[in-house]
């Protein structure tokens, strides 16, 4: 733990999209069941020139359209709009910041300061100097930063050295909101509560892991910033790699911040660099084009952002993790934006039986696997063979069933969380393990960076792929050529 338990949240970007549409509805989720500290107080900030009641009517409307009736407790919403304080600033403009952290420094009243930068990334430095210039640069201040971190390594660095001259790497913490999941994090649980997969987990019985982060929606209006990332800065840098750290690291010694960063930054750095010799063999890219998703026509990428570009919507790619566990079992990752359903889930496929008793002729044997569903609905699925009920005289007959874990049924009583009710919990309190630390965030940018040279070198484009479909067919191929085919 990093300090103690805040009295005060500081949101800068506070009427934005992501605030509107997460963080504060979040935070209404956490008072609802009384999980905010009692005497917290809530800050928000941004260039617009609201007063208190603009503000707290800004909040009241975003819970109220974020959250289905039911979940809606008139009281919880009064006493969430208690505690929220406002103030404009314009973060390029030091009187404004100076004000601005005046008032931070009564509202925190002595006790420590959780800063949340949900803005431009170019603001994190100059904020953190003005937090730092404006005394509030000491140990009771942890800053919490919005991804995108950076555009490649050399601007994540830049980010990171800024900060860093302000805020000790102890009270950063870097937000993937994947990492807030409950999902992700029952990954740990699946692995590490349990001693059934641990022997099973590595490269003598694993034959493939699959990481798809499905998405049926197009760029929704954020094309300008969606344009400049495209879906490898976008997810693959940040979402996928996480699952994917989760999925390969050494068991930690224990479940605290350290410990399990210290494991995923071996996982990072034991990734197989992909760079201009293997991309054109490894890695596809794709950009959607007009189409339907769910029986409703959508337009292309292109006419969505109306105007030119190459930026990948799709990005498919085998990776390797070159450990001891894993050496030469395929990662295959892929993530893209009007695929056919939305989806993210974790498949592993264990290698076959070595030998088949069966041999009569049937329908062959298929491999084990465990599906993780993350997204939409959470459940884990252990696909086995099972014999198929009759008598059988020409031989057994064996069909795949799944033993099947819907978390829905099993924990209806528990609602369902947001990622950020759970991070903030722990930000306020500074416990910092499902937050990324500046070497893992580094290390993916170092690995994403060699691929984007690779494409730029080899002259890479994204291939069309009609949206409402997995991607261009490339993509089947890829795992094809390795004797493998996604999950569909
Ligand atoms: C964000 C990306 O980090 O994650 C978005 O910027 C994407 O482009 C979103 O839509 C997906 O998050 P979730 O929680 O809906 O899977």
């Amino acid at each position: 733990m990093t300090g103690t338990t805040a009295s005060l949240l500081t949101i800068f970007g506070a009427t934005g999209d992501l605030a509107r549409r997460m963080l504060l509805p979040s935070l209404y989720g956490l008072e609802r069941d009384g999980l905010l500290p009692p005497s917290l107080r809530i800050l928000g900030t941004a260039r617009s020139e609201l007063d208190l009641d603009g503000f707290r009517a800004l909040v009241a409307e975003a819970v109220e359209r974020q959250l289905p009736g039911s979940d809606r407790d008139p009281a919880a919403l009064a006493a969430l709009l208690r505690r929220i304080h406002y103030q404009p600033a314009a973060l390029d403009d030091d009187a404004s910041l100076r004000a601005l952290c005046d008032t931070i420094t009564a509202l925190r009243d002595g006790g420590d300061v959780v800063c949340h930068l949900s803005t431009a990334p170019r603001w994190y430095a100059p904020v953190c100097d003005a937090l730092g210039a404006h005394g509030l640069g000491g140990a009771g201040t942890r800053v919490m930063l919005e991804k995108p971190l950076g555009h490649d390594l050399a601007s994540a660095t830049a980010i990171n050295d800024g900060v860093a001259r302000v805020f000790d790497e102890d009270r950063v913490f870097r937000v993937d909101h994947y990492l807030g999941k409950e999902g992700v994090q029952n990954l740990l649980a699946l692995r590490f509560g349990n001693a059934l997969f641990e022997p099973l987990w590595n490269a003598r019985h694993i034959e493939q892991v699959q990481i798809t982060v499905a998405e049926t929606v197009g760029v929704e209006g954020r094309g300008d910033y969606y344009d400049d990332s495209g879906a490898s800065r976008d997810m693959l840098q940040n979402h996928l790699l996480q699952l994917l750290c989760l999925v390969a690291i050494e068991p930690p010694s224990r479940f605290e911040p350290t410990a399990v960063r210290n494991e995923k930054i071996k996982v990072l750095r034991s990734l197989r660099p992909i760079g201009r010799d293997e991309v054109a063999g490894e890695t596809v890219t794709g950009q959607y084009t007009a189409g339907a998703v769910g029986g409703v026509a959508v337009p292309g990428y292109l006419d969505e952002l109306g105007r030119a570009s190459s930026t990948e919507t799709f990005v498919a790619l085998r990776a390797q993790v070159d450990n001891w566990r894993w050496k030469g079992v395929p990662f295959y990752l892929r993530t893209g934006k009007r695929m056919p359903q939305r989806c993210t889930e974790i498949y592993l496929q264990f290698r076959a039986v070595p030998h088949s008793i069966f041999d009569h002729g049937g329908a062959p044997l298929q491999p084990n696997a465990l599906v993780i569903r993350l997204q939409p609905d959470e459940r884990i699925e252990l696909r086995m063979m099972h014999k198929t009920p009759g008598l059988d005289r020409n031989g057994l007959q064996l069909s795949q069933v799944a033993l099947d874990l819907d978390m829905q049924e099993q924990f209806a009583a528990h609602r369902r969380r947001l990622a950020y009710e759970r991070l903030y919990l722990d930000a306020i309190e500074g416990n910092g393990t499902l937050f990324v630390r500046r070497d893992e965030t580094e290390a993916a940018w170092q690995w994403i960076d060699a691929i984007h040279d690779g494409w730029r070198h080899a002259g890479i484009t994204p291939r069309p792929y009609p949206a409402g479909t997995w991607g261009p067919s490339r993509a089947v191929t890829l795992a094809e050529r390795h004797g493998h085919a996604w999950r569909e």
